[in-house]
């Protein structure tokens, strides 16, 4: 089964509409030939209406970072997914490790937010990883099985294979400390295999990402791996250029 390279760009909170459009003005050229490849940008909700204008009729998707699992209510501060698709924003970054660690996101919350997600046309980007003391500990596949299964228990089995995970070793954000191709292959295939469990059909179409540290210059070793699908780019998904040569990468 061949799976389409998908390389999303997680800008975090960073870039003022200002800054949006001068990043996405600069890339657009950069990938406007990359056949063969997804492309995502995840933005602020600030700039998610100037991102989907701007790219529109372009091959590069816009993303949310997060939503709330319900379509509506109380709960002040959230957004929710027919808010997101309103916009014709085309997916959702769930339970990035920075929600769970900064904002107490939690797996029986992302049980609800990524059926949400599909259920309202957004394609869910489900983040799971383990802490390095976790690796260090021998824990690493016991905290990817309690992440993948819980997030993607209540996700109908003929929905599963659009969901994309993206493996992400916390130690590895953020810090230049990328994973080795070993270490990342055997996460992202222990994290397919975990889906196969589900269902053996769906782990074959699933994509998973890996995320942390992904740079230019380590994005084609990394994107060769069997098991990676495709990348989430934290900081150098920042910079159009450098964003762009990683997306060049996945089509090697
Ligand atoms: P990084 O971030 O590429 O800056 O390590 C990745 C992420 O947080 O998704």
């Amino acid at each position: 089964m061949s799976r389409t390279p998908f390389i999303a760009g997680n800008w975090k909170m960073y870039k003022t509409q200002a800054d949006a459009e001068m990043f996405i003005s600069g890339l657009l050229p950069q990938v406007s030939s990359s056949e063969g490849v997804d492309v995502a940008i995840c933005v602020p909700f600030t700039d998610l209406q100037a991102m989907v204008d701007s790219t529109r009729g372009s091959r590069v998707q816009v993303f949310a970072q997060n939503m709330h699992h319900a379509a509506e209510g109380a709960f002040t501060g959230e957004v929710s997914a027919p808010m997101l698709t309103e916009l014709d924003v085309h997916g959702v970054v769930l339970g990035h490790s920075e929600r769970r660690q900064f904002f107490g996101e939690t797996d029986r919350e992302l049980a609800l937010k990524v059926p949400a997600a599909l259920a309202a046309g957004l394609v869910p980007i489900l983040c799971v990883g383990e802490t390095e003391s976790e690796r260090e500990a021998g824990e690493t596949e016991r905290k990817l099985r309690h992440q993948v299964q819980e997030g993607l228990e209540q996700v109908p089995r003929e929905r599963l294979a659009e969901v994309v995970v993206a493996y992400e070793p916390i130690w590895a954000i953020g810090t230049g400390k990328v994973a080795t191709p070993d270490q990342a292959q055997e996460a992202c295939a222990f994290v397919r295999a975990l889906v196969a469990g589900i269902d053996a059909d769906a782990a074959q179409a699933v994509r998973v990402q890996y995320g942390g540290s992904v740079k230019p210059d380590n994005a084609a070793e990394l994107l060769a791996l069997p098991d990676v699908d495709g990348a989430l780019v934290g900081g150098a998904a920042l910079d159009p250029g450098s964003f762009a040569k990683i997306v060049e990468a996945a089509r090697a």
